[in-house]
Protein backbone atom coordinates (compact mmCIF):
# COMPACT_ATOMS: atom_id res chain seq x y z
CA UNK A 1 0.00 0.00 0.00
CA UNK A 2 1.29 3.67 -0.28
CA UNK A 3 2.39 6.09 1.60
CA UNK A 4 -0.46 8.23 0.77
CA UNK A 5 -3.35 5.91 1.09
CA UNK A 6 -6.02 5.70 3.46
CA UNK A 7 -6.93 8.94 4.95
CA UNK A 8 -3.38 10.28 4.01
CA UNK A 9 0.15 10.04 5.38
CA UNK A 10 0.57 12.13 8.66
CA UNK A 11 3.94 13.60 7.98
CA UNK A 12 4.23 17.52 7.96
CA UNK A 13 0.80 17.65 9.75
CA UNK A 14 0.85 18.71 12.78
CA UNK A 15 0.07 15.85 16.32
CA UNK A 16 -3.14 15.58 17.70
CA UNK A 17 -2.61 15.22 21.21
CA UNK A 18 -4.23 13.12 23.81
CA UNK A 19 -4.76 12.83 27.31
CA UNK A 20 -5.83 10.29 29.63
CA UNK A 21 -7.11 10.45 32.81
CA UNK A 22 -6.29 6.56 34.48
CA UNK A 23 -3.23 4.72 33.97
CA UNK A 24 -4.69 1.32 34.98
CA UNK A 25 -5.78 -1.69 33.13
CA UNK A 26 -7.34 -0.31 30.70
CA UNK A 27 -5.47 2.92 30.46
CA UNK A 28 -2.25 1.44 30.12
CA UNK A 29 -4.10 -1.10 27.07
CA UNK A 30 -4.77 2.09 25.24
CA UNK A 31 -1.50 3.44 25.35
CA UNK A 32 0.32 0.52 24.15
CA UNK A 33 -1.80 0.09 21.69
CA UNK A 34 -1.34 3.75 20.55
CA UNK A 35 2.26 3.66 20.83
CA UNK A 36 2.71 -0.17 19.43
CA UNK A 37 0.99 0.95 16.18
CA UNK A 38 1.63 4.34 15.68
CA UNK A 39 3.15 4.56 12.87
CA UNK A 40 -0.35 2.42 11.21
CA UNK A 41 -2.74 4.85 13.39
CA UNK A 42 -0.93 7.57 11.79
CA UNK A 43 -1.53 6.44 8.48
CA UNK A 44 -5.32 5.96 9.36
CA UNK A 45 -5.64 9.57 10.36
CA UNK A 46 -3.55 11.08 8.79
CA UNK A 47 -1.53 12.78 11.48
CA UNK A 48 0.61 11.29 13.97
CA UNK A 49 -1.57 10.42 17.09
CA UNK A 50 0.51 11.41 20.47
CA UNK A 51 -0.21 10.95 24.05
CA UNK A 52 1.12 14.50 25.64
CA UNK A 53 -0.24 14.10 29.51
CA UNK A 54 -1.48 10.94 31.81
CA UNK A 55 -3.35 11.66 34.72
CA UNK A 56 -2.86 8.88 37.83
CA UNK A 57 -3.39 8.48 41.73
CA UNK A 58 0.14 7.80 42.40
CA UNK A 59 3.28 8.70 40.77
CA UNK A 60 5.03 6.48 42.48
CA UNK A 61 2.91 3.28 41.39
CA UNK A 62 4.37 0.87 39.03
CA UNK A 63 2.93 0.58 35.68
CA UNK A 64 1.94 -2.53 33.74
CA UNK A 65 3.82 -0.26 30.74
CA UNK A 66 6.73 1.13 30.22
CA UNK A 67 5.87 5.08 30.16
CA UNK A 68 8.36 7.94 30.28
CA UNK A 69 7.47 9.01 33.65
CA UNK A 70 7.35 12.85 32.55
CA UNK A 71 4.28 12.60 30.48
CA UNK A 72 2.61 11.29 33.95
CA UNK A 73 1.52 13.92 36.87
CA UNK A 74 -1.08 13.27 39.89
CA UNK A 75 -3.02 16.56 38.50
CA UNK A 76 -6.03 16.00 36.36
CA UNK A 77 -6.26 19.87 35.64
CA UNK A 78 -2.83 18.98 33.66
CA UNK A 79 -5.11 17.28 31.38
CA UNK A 80 -8.44 19.00 31.39
CA UNK A 81 -7.36 22.51 31.16
CA UNK A 82 -3.84 21.93 28.40
CA UNK A 83 -5.01 23.91 24.89
CA UNK A 84 -2.94 21.12 23.18
CA UNK A 85 -4.92 18.45 23.86
CA UNK A 86 -7.47 17.70 21.86
CA UNK A 87 -9.24 14.20 22.81
CA UNK A 88 -9.53 13.30 26.95
CA UNK A 89 -9.65 9.63 28.08
CA UNK A 90 -11.37 8.73 30.82
CA UNK A 91 -9.99 5.81 31.74
CA UNK A 92 -10.24 5.98 35.89
CA UNK A 93 -13.89 4.19 36.36
CA UNK A 94 -17.16 4.90 38.75
CA UNK A 95 -19.02 7.96 38.54
CA UNK A 96 -17.08 10.48 40.69
CA UNK A 97 -14.78 12.29 40.35
CA UNK A 98 -14.59 10.79 36.60
CA UNK A 99 -18.33 12.74 35.67
CA UNK A 100 -16.70 16.11 36.96
CA UNK A 101 -13.75 15.22 34.66
CA UNK A 102 -15.29 14.79 31.31
CA UNK A 103 -18.19 17.57 31.91
CA UNK A 104 -14.67 19.73 32.19
CA UNK A 105 -13.20 18.12 29.41
CA UNK A 106 -16.21 18.71 27.00
CA UNK A 107 -16.51 22.72 28.59
CA UNK A 108 -12.91 23.09 27.48
CA UNK A 109 -13.87 22.09 24.14
CA UNK A 110 -12.02 18.63 24.05
CA UNK A 111 -13.74 15.69 22.80
CA UNK A 112 -13.87 12.49 25.16
CA UNK A 113 -13.73 8.71 25.58
CA UNK A 114 -14.15 6.76 27.89
CA UNK A 115 -14.88 3.01 29.06
CA UNK A 116 -16.69 3.91 32.25
CA UNK A 117 -20.12 1.46 31.94
CA UNK A 118 -21.20 2.71 35.24
CA UNK A 119 -20.85 6.81 34.19
CA UNK A 120 -22.65 6.62 31.12
CA UNK A 121 -24.97 4.20 32.17
CA UNK A 122 -26.46 5.94 35.20
CA UNK A 123 -25.49 9.29 33.94
CA UNK A 124 -23.94 9.76 30.22
CA UNK A 125 -26.76 11.71 29.18
CA UNK A 126 -25.71 14.98 31.00
CA UNK A 127 -22.10 14.17 28.89
CA UNK A 128 -23.69 13.39 25.68
CA UNK A 129 -26.40 16.86 26.07
CA UNK A 130 -22.74 19.11 27.21
CA UNK A 131 -21.13 17.26 24.16
CA UNK A 132 -24.02 17.65 21.44
CA UNK A 133 -23.80 21.33 22.59
CA UNK A 134 -20.74 21.66 21.72
CA UNK A 135 -20.39 19.80 18.61
CA UNK A 136 -17.66 17.67 20.34
CA UNK A 137 -18.06 13.96 20.40
CA UNK A 138 -17.96 11.64 23.53
CA UNK A 139 -17.54 7.94 22.62
CA UNK A 140 -17.45 4.74 24.90
CA UNK A 141 -16.84 1.72 23.25
CA UNK A 142 -14.69 0.11 25.75
CA UNK A 143 -17.61 0.47 28.31
CA UNK A 144 -19.68 -2.74 26.72
CA UNK A 145 -17.89 -5.94 25.58
CA UNK A 146 -14.69 -5.06 26.25
CA UNK A 147 -12.90 -5.45 22.76
CA UNK A 148 -15.80 -6.22 20.93
CA UNK A 149 -17.31 -3.41 18.54
CA UNK A 150 -20.80 -3.22 19.56
CA UNK A 151 -21.68 0.04 20.02
CA UNK A 152 -20.26 1.87 16.73
CA UNK A 153 -21.85 -0.94 15.02
CA UNK A 154 -25.03 -0.28 16.24
CA UNK A 155 -24.86 3.14 16.15
CA UNK A 156 -23.75 3.23 12.37
CA UNK A 157 -23.45 0.07 10.47
CA UNK A 158 -26.75 -1.30 11.77
CA UNK A 159 -28.44 2.33 12.02
CA UNK A 160 -30.89 1.71 9.31
CA UNK A 161 -32.23 -1.33 11.09
CA UNK A 162 -35.57 -0.97 13.87
CA UNK A 163 -33.62 -3.22 16.79
CA UNK A 164 -36.22 -6.01 18.14
CA UNK A 165 -34.00 -7.58 20.36
CA UNK A 166 -30.17 -7.42 22.03
CA UNK A 167 -29.28 -10.12 24.54
CA UNK A 168 -26.37 -11.68 25.06
CA UNK A 169 -23.34 -12.32 27.73
CA UNK A 170 -21.51 -9.42 29.02
CA UNK A 171 -19.67 -10.34 32.60
CA UNK A 172 -16.81 -12.30 31.68
CA UNK A 173 -16.56 -13.54 35.32
CA UNK A 174 -19.43 -14.96 35.88
CA UNK A 175 -19.46 -16.82 32.49
CA UNK A 176 -16.00 -18.19 33.59
CA UNK A 177 -17.59 -19.17 36.68
CA UNK A 178 -20.47 -21.10 35.43
CA UNK A 179 -18.34 -22.45 32.29
CA UNK A 180 -15.88 -23.79 35.45
CA UNK A 181 -19.04 -25.50 37.14
CA UNK A 182 -20.34 -27.07 34.06
CA UNK A 183 -17.16 -28.70 33.48
CA UNK A 184 -16.11 -29.43 36.72
CA UNK A 185 -19.64 -30.28 38.51
CA UNK A 186 -18.03 -27.88 41.12
CA UNK A 187 -20.07 -25.70 43.42
CA UNK A 188 -19.84 -21.60 42.68
CA UNK A 189 -18.19 -20.87 45.83
CA UNK A 190 -15.57 -23.23 45.24
CA UNK A 191 -15.00 -21.76 41.87
CA UNK A 192 -15.36 -18.09 43.00
CA UNK A 193 -12.39 -18.65 45.09
CA UNK A 194 -10.48 -19.94 42.70
CA UNK A 195 -11.33 -17.49 40.43
CA UNK A 196 -10.53 -14.66 42.81
CA UNK A 197 -6.61 -16.03 43.61
CA UNK A 198 -6.22 -16.57 39.91
CA UNK A 199 -7.47 -12.51 38.99
CA UNK A 200 -10.32 -13.78 37.23
CA UNK A 201 -12.96 -12.36 39.92
CA UNK A 202 -12.37 -9.03 41.87
CA UNK A 203 -12.08 -9.38 45.47
CA UNK A 204 -14.80 -7.94 46.16
CA UNK A 205 -16.99 -9.72 43.51
CA UNK A 206 -19.84 -8.29 43.91
CA UNK A 207 -21.04 -6.15 40.89
CA UNK A 208 -19.93 -9.18 39.07
CA UNK A 209 -22.09 -11.86 40.80
CA UNK A 210 -24.64 -9.58 41.92
CA UNK A 211 -25.69 -8.93 38.09
CA UNK A 212 -25.04 -4.98 38.19
CA UNK A 213 -22.09 -4.99 35.93
CA UNK A 214 -24.27 -6.67 33.24
CA UNK A 215 -26.64 -4.43 34.47
CA UNK A 216 -25.15 -1.10 33.34
CA UNK A 217 -23.96 -2.73 30.23
CA UNK A 218 -27.38 -3.67 28.88
CA UNK A 219 -28.87 -0.14 29.88
CA UNK A 220 -25.82 0.83 27.57
CA UNK A 221 -27.05 -1.58 24.60
CA UNK A 222 -30.69 -1.09 25.23
CA UNK A 223 -30.52 2.97 25.22
CA UNK A 224 -29.06 2.22 21.99
CA UNK A 225 -30.64 -0.22 20.46
CA UNK A 226 -34.03 1.28 21.06
CA UNK A 227 -33.15 5.06 20.58
CA UNK A 228 -34.85 5.16 24.38
CA UNK A 229 -33.12 5.99 27.08
CA UNK A 230 -33.04 3.07 29.65
CA UNK A 231 -31.66 3.38 33.35
CA UNK A 232 -30.08 1.24 35.61
CA UNK A 233 -33.16 1.01 37.52
CA UNK A 234 -35.16 0.00 34.53
CA UNK A 235 -33.49 -3.31 34.40
CA UNK A 236 -34.73 -6.14 36.34
CA UNK A 237 -31.37 -8.10 37.79
CA UNK A 238 -30.99 -10.79 39.13
CA UNK A 239 -27.34 -12.58 39.67
CA UNK A 240 -25.94 -15.91 39.87
CA UNK A 241 -25.24 -16.53 43.25
CA UNK A 242 -28.22 -19.30 43.64
CA UNK A 243 -27.11 -21.13 41.38
CA UNK A 244 -26.20 -24.92 42.49
CA UNK A 245 -24.08 -27.80 40.85
CA UNK A 246 -27.28 -29.76 40.78
CA UNK A 247 -28.96 -27.06 38.66
CA UNK A 248 -26.10 -27.22 36.05
CA UNK A 249 -26.64 -30.93 35.95
CA UNK A 250 -29.88 -31.47 35.60
CA UNK A 251 -29.66 -28.73 32.89
CA UNK A 252 -26.86 -30.38 31.14
CA UNK A 253 -29.33 -33.19 31.64
CA UNK A 254 -32.41 -31.97 29.32
CA UNK A 255 -29.92 -30.55 27.20
CA UNK A 256 -29.50 -27.01 28.09
CA UNK A 257 -26.50 -24.80 29.53
CA UNK A 258 -26.92 -22.21 32.30
CA UNK A 259 -25.73 -18.59 31.28
CA UNK A 260 -25.93 -14.74 33.08
CA UNK A 261 -27.85 -13.49 30.57
CA UNK A 262 -28.27 -9.83 29.87
CA UNK A 263 -32.25 -9.31 27.83
CA UNK A 264 -33.42 -5.88 26.22
CA UNK A 265 -36.40 -6.28 24.45
CA UNK A 266 -38.56 -3.82 22.22
CA UNK A 267 -42.79 -4.40 23.00
CA UNK A 268 -45.07 -2.96 20.82
CA UNK A 269 -44.04 0.67 19.76
CA UNK A 270 -43.88 2.25 23.22
CA UNK A 271 -42.49 0.21 25.86
CA UNK A 272 -38.91 -1.82 26.23
CA UNK A 273 -38.33 -4.81 29.16
CA UNK A 274 -34.84 -4.83 30.04
CA UNK A 275 -33.73 -7.83 32.17
CA UNK A 276 -30.43 -9.26 33.88
CA UNK A 277 -30.72 -13.41 35.15
CA UNK A 278 -29.32 -16.56 35.05
CA UNK A 279 -31.45 -18.81 32.13
CA UNK A 280 -31.16 -22.19 31.12
CA UNK A 281 -30.14 -21.98 27.72
CA UNK A 282 -30.14 -24.83 24.83
CA UNK A 283 -27.28 -26.08 24.47
CA UNK A 284 -26.92 -25.39 20.44
CA UNK A 285 -27.54 -21.85 20.49
CA UNK A 286 -24.84 -19.85 19.66
CA UNK A 287 -24.79 -18.13 22.94
CA UNK A 288 -24.76 -21.40 24.86
CA UNK A 289 -20.68 -21.99 23.49
CA UNK A 290 -19.24 -18.78 24.37
CA UNK A 291 -17.06 -19.75 27.36
CA UNK A 292 -14.80 -18.60 29.97
CA UNK A 293 -14.09 -15.03 29.72
CA UNK A 294 -15.32 -14.61 26.60
CA UNK A 295 -18.84 -12.44 25.49
CA UNK A 296 -21.46 -12.42 23.08
CA UNK A 297 -23.97 -10.50 21.94
CA UNK A 298 -27.02 -11.18 19.67
CA UNK A 299 -28.71 -8.11 18.31
CA UNK A 300 -31.77 -8.86 16.37
CA UNK A 301 -32.83 -5.97 13.65
CA UNK A 302 -35.64 -5.83 10.97
CA UNK A 303 -33.61 -5.82 8.12
CA UNK A 304 -30.71 -7.21 8.95
CA UNK A 305 -31.64 -10.50 11.29
CA UNK A 306 -29.51 -11.69 13.56
CA UNK A 307 -25.84 -10.25 13.83
CA UNK A 308 -24.17 -11.96 16.81
CA UNK A 309 -20.83 -10.47 18.28
CA UNK A 310 -18.15 -12.16 19.44
CA UNK A 311 -14.88 -11.94 22.06
CA UNK A 312 -13.05 -11.18 24.74
CA UNK A 313 -14.97 -9.25 27.22
CA UNK A 314 -12.49 -7.26 29.04
CA UNK A 315 -8.59 -6.91 29.57
CA UNK A 316 -6.13 -4.64 28.87
CA UNK A 317 -5.36 -5.06 25.13
CA UNK A 318 -9.01 -5.83 24.02
CA UNK A 319 -10.15 -2.90 25.85
CA UNK A 320 -7.63 -0.93 24.36
CA UNK A 321 -8.16 -2.29 21.23
CA UNK A 322 -11.87 -0.44 21.73
CA UNK A 323 -10.57 2.79 23.71
CA UNK A 324 -8.13 3.50 20.54
CA UNK A 325 -10.90 2.86 17.89
CA UNK A 326 -12.78 5.50 19.30
CA UNK A 327 -9.99 8.21 19.56
CA UNK A 328 -9.04 7.02 15.78
CA UNK A 329 -12.87 7.65 14.77
CA UNK A 330 -12.34 11.46 16.76
CA UNK A 331 -9.04 12.25 15.14
CA UNK A 332 -10.97 11.54 11.68
CA UNK A 333 -13.70 13.89 12.60
CA UNK A 334 -11.03 16.46 13.92
CA UNK A 335 -9.08 16.19 10.79
CA UNK A 336 -12.45 17.32 8.88
CA UNK A 337 -14.21 18.99 11.00
CA UNK A 338 -16.97 16.71 11.40
CA UNK A 339 -16.88 16.48 15.26
CA UNK A 340 -20.49 15.89 16.83
CA UNK A 341 -21.85 13.94 14.10
CA UNK A 342 -23.21 11.13 16.20
CA UNK A 343 -24.70 12.78 19.15
CA UNK A 344 -26.90 11.34 21.54
CA UNK A 345 -29.71 8.46 19.69
CA UNK A 346 -32.19 8.46 22.63
CA UNK A 347 -34.29 10.25 21.08
CA UNK A 348 -37.65 8.78 21.32
CA UNK A 349 -39.54 7.64 25.15
CA UNK A 350 -40.51 3.83 25.72
CA UNK A 351 -41.71 2.98 28.94
CA UNK A 352 -39.76 0.17 30.87
CA UNK A 353 -42.11 -2.77 31.61
CA UNK A 354 -41.72 -4.82 34.60
CA UNK A 355 -40.78 -8.06 35.22
CA UNK A 356 -43.83 -9.58 36.12
CA UNK A 357 -45.18 -9.24 32.28
CA UNK A 358 -42.58 -10.90 31.32
CA UNK A 359 -43.48 -14.58 29.18
CA UNK A 360 -40.94 -17.05 29.41
CA UNK A 361 -40.38 -20.70 29.96
CA UNK A 362 -39.56 -21.72 33.83
CA UNK A 363 -36.90 -24.57 35.40
CA UNK A 364 -38.58 -25.27 39.32
CA UNK A 365 -36.07 -27.61 41.53
CA UNK A 366 -37.92 -28.77 44.27
CA UNK A 367 -38.11 -31.49 47.19
CA UNK A 368 -40.93 -32.91 47.75
CA UNK A 369 -42.66 -36.19 49.47
CA UNK A 370 -42.13 -39.94 48.16
CA UNK A 371 -45.91 -40.81 48.20
CA UNK A 372 -48.52 -41.03 45.16
CA UNK A 373 -50.67 -38.14 44.55
CA UNK A 374 -47.47 -35.58 45.45
CA UNK A 375 -46.78 -34.98 41.41
CA UNK A 376 -50.64 -34.60 40.58
CA UNK A 377 -51.12 -32.16 43.63
CA UNK A 378 -48.23 -29.88 42.57
CA UNK A 379 -49.76 -30.14 39.14
CA UNK A 380 -52.94 -28.92 40.15
CA UNK A 381 -51.35 -25.92 41.57
CA UNK A 382 -49.62 -25.25 38.86
CA UNK A 383 -52.69 -25.23 36.65
CA UNK A 384 -54.83 -23.24 39.29
CA UNK A 385 -52.33 -20.37 38.06
CA UNK A 386 -52.32 -21.00 34.37
CA UNK A 387 -48.73 -22.23 34.04
CA UNK A 388 -48.72 -25.74 31.83
CA UNK A 389 -46.34 -28.25 32.08
CA UNK A 390 -44.25 -29.17 29.32
CA UNK A 391 -42.09 -32.00 31.38
CA UNK A 392 -41.31 -33.52 34.42
CA UNK A 393 -38.86 -35.58 36.30
CA UNK A 394 -38.65 -37.55 39.40
CA UNK A 395 -35.94 -38.70 41.23
CA UNK A 396 -35.95 -40.96 44.45
CA UNK A 397 -32.06 -40.78 45.72
CA UNK A 398 -32.20 -40.05 49.57
CA UNK A 399 -34.87 -37.42 48.90
CA UNK A 400 -37.71 -37.29 46.09
CA UNK A 401 -36.75 -34.07 44.00
CA UNK A 402 -38.83 -33.11 41.20
CA UNK A 403 -37.56 -31.03 38.30
CA UNK A 404 -40.28 -29.39 36.15
CA UNK A 405 -40.21 -27.61 32.94
CA UNK A 406 -43.42 -24.90 31.79
CA UNK A 407 -44.55 -23.93 29.00
CA UNK A 408 -44.49 -19.92 28.30
CA UNK A 409 -46.12 -18.50 31.05
CA UNK A 410 -46.59 -14.48 32.40
CA UNK A 411 -43.72 -14.10 35.22
CA UNK A 412 -46.26 -13.23 37.37
CA UNK A 413 -48.60 -16.29 37.38
CA UNK A 414 -45.06 -17.95 38.01
CA UNK A 415 -44.90 -16.40 40.95
CA UNK A 416 -48.08 -16.67 42.67
CA UNK A 417 -47.67 -20.63 41.67
CA UNK A 418 -44.19 -20.82 43.82
CA UNK A 419 -45.68 -18.93 46.37
CA UNK A 420 -49.22 -21.71 46.89
CA UNK A 421 -46.75 -24.59 46.02
CA UNK A 422 -44.59 -23.14 48.97
CA UNK A 423 -47.11 -24.01 51.54
CA UNK A 424 -48.64 -27.12 49.77
CA UNK A 425 -47.71 -30.28 52.28
CA UNK A 426 -46.78 -32.14 49.34
CA UNK A 427 -43.87 -29.89 48.82
CA UNK A 428 -41.08 -29.53 51.64
CA UNK A 429 -38.87 -27.04 49.51
CA UNK A 430 -38.68 -24.99 46.12
CA UNK A 431 -34.96 -25.39 46.08
CA UNK A 432 -34.74 -23.19 42.75
CA UNK A 433 -36.07 -22.23 39.95
CA UNK A 434 -34.61 -20.26 36.67
CA UNK A 435 -35.91 -19.29 33.64
CA UNK A 436 -35.63 -21.03 30.03
CA UNK A 437 -34.37 -18.77 26.97
CA UNK A 438 -34.48 -19.98 23.29
N1 LIG B 1 -10.48 -3.74 33.35
C1 LIG B 1 -11.20 -4.06 32.28
O1 LIG B 1 -10.98 -5.12 31.69
C2 LIG B 1 -12.24 -3.13 31.79
C3 LIG B 1 -12.97 -3.49 30.63
C4 LIG B 1 -13.91 -2.60 30.11
C5 LIG B 1 -14.13 -1.39 30.74
N2 LIG B 1 -13.44 -1.07 31.88
C6 LIG B 1 -13.69 0.24 32.50
O2 LIG B 1 -12.54 1.04 32.30
C7 LIG B 1 -12.40 1.94 33.41
C8 LIG B 1 -11.02 1.74 34.02
O3 LIG B 1 -10.91 0.42 34.51
P1 LIG B 1 -9.50 -0.22 34.91
O4 LIG B 1 -9.74 -1.67 35.07
O5 LIG B 1 -8.44 0.26 33.97
O6 LIG B 1 -9.28 0.45 36.35
P2 LIG B 1 -7.93 0.51 37.20
O7 LIG B 1 -6.98 -0.52 36.74
O8 LIG B 1 -8.34 0.58 38.61
O9 LIG B 1 -7.31 1.94 36.79
C9 LIG B 1 -7.85 3.17 37.19
C10 LIG B 1 -6.84 4.26 36.92
O10 LIG B 1 -7.41 5.52 37.27
C11 LIG B 1 -6.49 6.25 38.06
N3 LIG B 1 -7.26 7.13 38.94
C12 LIG B 1 -8.22 6.80 39.84
N4 LIG B 1 -8.74 7.90 40.42
C13 LIG B 1 -8.08 8.96 39.87
C14 LIG B 1 -8.15 10.35 40.05
N5 LIG B 1 -9.00 10.90 40.91
N6 LIG B 1 -7.34 11.14 39.31
C15 LIG B 1 -6.46 10.59 38.43
N7 LIG B 1 -6.37 9.27 38.19
C16 LIG B 1 -7.15 8.46 38.92
C17 LIG B 1 -5.69 5.20 38.83
O11 LIG B 1 -4.47 5.79 39.22
P3 LIG B 1 -3.32 4.90 39.97
O12 LIG B 1 -2.88 3.87 38.95
O13 LIG B 1 -2.24 5.85 40.28
O14 LIG B 1 -3.99 4.29 41.15
C18 LIG B 1 -5.55 4.13 37.76
O15 LIG B 1 -4.43 4.38 36.94
C19 LIG B 1 -13.56 1.61 34.36
O16 LIG B 1 -14.61 2.49 34.07
C20 LIG B 1 -13.94 0.19 33.98
O17 LIG B 1 -15.28 -0.09 34.27
C21 LIG B 1 -12.51 -1.92 32.41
Amino acid sequence: MSEQSGSGTGHGTPPIQIGLLGLGVVGSGAYKVLTDNADAIEQKVGAPVVVKKIAVRNLNKERLVSVDRSLLTDNPDEVLDDPDIAIVCELIGGVHPAKEFVLKALRNGKSVVSANKELIAKDGHDAMVEAAQRNLDFMFEGSVGGGIPIIQAMKSALAGNAIHEVKGIVNGTTNYILTRMTREGAELADVLRDAQAKGYAEADPTNDVEGFDAQYKIAILSSIAFTSRVQPSDVYTEGIMRIGAHDIEHAREMGYVVKLLAIGQRVGDDAVQVRVHPALVPASHPLASTSGPYNAILVRGDAVGDVMFYGQGAGMLATGSAVVGDIIEVCRNLRHHATGRIACTCFEHRRALPMDTVVTRYYVRMYVTDRPGTLAAIAGVFGRHQVSIESVRATAADRAEAIWVTHRVQEANMRRALKELGSLPEVYSVENWLRVEE
